[in-house]
This record gives structure tokens, sequence and C-alpha cells, in this order.
């Protein structure tokens, strides 16, 4: 992290299972806790989060809340669901300056709509983390409007890299990301759950197979994170020619499991595109 990234105020508009990730990646990455303030709507996680060190608003107990987070933040978080995306954007309008970044995390709310509740020429940049961030092994596309430099750009990216790999895309491609990484830990659990179902069939105990599948898949994962390696080129070399997970891998093909994956995949996207239609 640079200097000037580690001296950002940061502020966290909702600081749920998504934005809590990305602060706690951030404070792991070596961001100093003071300069970081989450807002919640309830009192349900503030002994979690002020535990972190940060300081915490509510904002049922203070209508302020969101306005005076946003007033002292450089970059602002917004972190609740999708549908009070906008009021949010309307709700801390009046607190910002084009100093300031503002980031959703929301999933399908688009540039132009959070930019209609927003001051003209705002810097708002639409993001996809996924919440491995909490471990430093996420993903985050990052798509900035027109308005955002590229200096704030780099800060962002500056800011989010220390916790996973930051990717500047299109934000016509933000709909298909979601679907590979932001929905894509969920299809990683699925297949450990799948594995340890089938474990527990073929007669091992739970608890046992539970532990194999999480430790496999969580290893795998592990050699999958070099930067270099390629899915294939794994897969192949712990296939041998007519060995056990070549006959497993040719079962699954047969089944239709990579169309199935991209089935699944499709219509997460096109979920997504029928949110922004529906919120946007
Ligand atoms: N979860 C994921 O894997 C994931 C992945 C990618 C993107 N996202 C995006 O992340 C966003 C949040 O999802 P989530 O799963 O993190 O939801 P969540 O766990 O329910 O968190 C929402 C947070 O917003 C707070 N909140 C609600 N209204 C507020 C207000 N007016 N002022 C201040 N705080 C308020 C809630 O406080 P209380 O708890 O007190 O109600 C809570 O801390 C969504 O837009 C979603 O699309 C999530």
């Amino acid at each position: 992290m640079s200097e000037a990234t580690k001296n950002l105020s940061l502020s966290f508009l909702g600081a749920g299972s998504m934005n809590g990730a990305i602060l706690r990646g951030i404070i792991a990455s070596g961001h100093d806790p003071q300069l970081i303030t989450a807002t919640v709507r309830s009192d349900n996680r503030v002994a979690e989060l002020r535990e972190l060190g940060i300081n915490v608003l509510v904002s049922e107990e203070d209508p302020e809340a969101n306005r005076r987070a946003a007033a002292s933040a450089d970059i602002i978080f917004l972190g609740v669901k999708p549908v009070g995306i906008t009021e949010l954007c309307e709700e801390i309008s009046g607190s910002l300056d084009a100093q300031k970044v503002v980031v959703s995390v929301a999933a399908a709310i688009t540039l132009s709509s959070m930019q209609s509740h927003l001051p003209a020429g705002q810097p708002v940049i639409r993001s996809m983390p996924n919440t491995p961030l909490m471990v430093g092994a996420g993903v985050v596309g990052i798509s900035p409007a027109a308005s955002v430099s590229d200096e704030q750009t780099k800060l962002v990216t500056d800011l989010l890299s220390g916790s996973g790999d930051v990717h500047v895309i299109d934000e016509e491609q933000q709909n298909a990301l979601s679907a590979i990484s932001g929905s894509g830990p969920a299809y990683a659990f699925y297949l450990a759950e799948a594995m340890a179902n089938a474990g527990v069939a073929m007669g091992l105990d739970e608890k046992l197979s539970i532990a194999l599948a999480r430790a496999t898949v969580a290893g795998a994962g592990k050699m999958l994170s070099n930067p270099d390696a390629d899915p294939a080129t794994l897969r192949k070399a712990v296939t041998s020619p007519k060995g056990t997970t070549e006959q497993a891998i040719a079962t699954f093909d047969e089944q239709g499991i990579p169309k199935i994956i991209a089935a699944g995949t499709q219509a997460a996207a096109a979920r997504a595109a029928q949110l922004s239609e529906e919120l946007g």
C-alpha cells in the first residue's frame, strides 16, 4: 500500500457481509483502523465492528450518521442492499465534493442510476467484490465513471489490492464478472458440499467426509492461487491415463457438468441484468 493510500480516510456506509469483508481485508493489509468509519442501521453488529478499532455510527440512533461518515472520508464505500443504494446516494449527496470517490459494491446498480442521485460530475465507481477479500484472497471488478481520474482509480485499486486481485473492466462486463467471481465462492462451497455428500453416500463418516472435502477444495484453491497457474494444466497433471481421476472426469463430462456450470453462470448474469432493469 502506498503512503498516499495509507493516509486515506475511509467510510463504509452499511457494514454487513460485503462491506465488512472489504474493511477487514483493508485493515489486515495494514490500514490504520482509526481512519475508518462504518455505519450500520441497527446495533446488531456494533460490538464486533468496534473490536476492530474503527469508528462505528448507528443510523437508527443518529439520523446524520451516513452524512457525517461521508463528510469525513476520502473514499466512501456504499454497502447497503441494492434496493437502498440510490436513496443512500441522495442522503449523502450534500456531504460530497469532487475530491471524494464513491464506490458502490452493490450488484446490479448502474453508474448512471447512481449518478442521477449524486451531484453532477461526482467521481463514482461501480464494483463487484467477493467475500474472500476478508482473507486476503478476493477478486474485485471495478468500473470507474468518466468523472473518476486515473489517480483516483489507482488509489482505489491500491487500497483493495492488499486483499485481492483488482480488475478494471467496462461496466458492460459487470454482470458476467459478477456471475463468475461475485457469486463464485458459493459455487466452490457447493462443490465441497456435493463432494462431502458423495463421500457419505459411499460410507464415509460425515465429519470425516466434510473434513476431506474442505481440505481438498482449500488445498486446490491454494495451488490455483499462483497467478501463473492454469486450471486445465493443473487438472491434467493429476489425471493419470486409465486412472481413477480420469474415470471421474469422464463421467462429469458425459453428464454435462461444464454445460450445467455455463447455464448456472448465465442464469446469474441474466438475474443481474433483470435486477438492473428493476432497480435502475
Ligand atoms: N454478500 C455477498 O457475497 C456480496 C457479493 C457482492 C456484492 N454484494 C453487495 O453488497 C451489498 C450488501 O450486501 P450484504 O450481503 O453485505 O448485506 P448485509 O449483510 O445485509 O449488509 C447490509 C448492511 O447495511 C446496513 N444498512 C442498511 N441500511 C442502512 C442505512 N440506511 N444506513 C446505514 N447502514 C445501513 C445494515 O445494517 P444492519 O445490519 O444494522 O441492518 C448492514 O450492516 C449489496 O448491495 C450486495 O449486492 C454482496
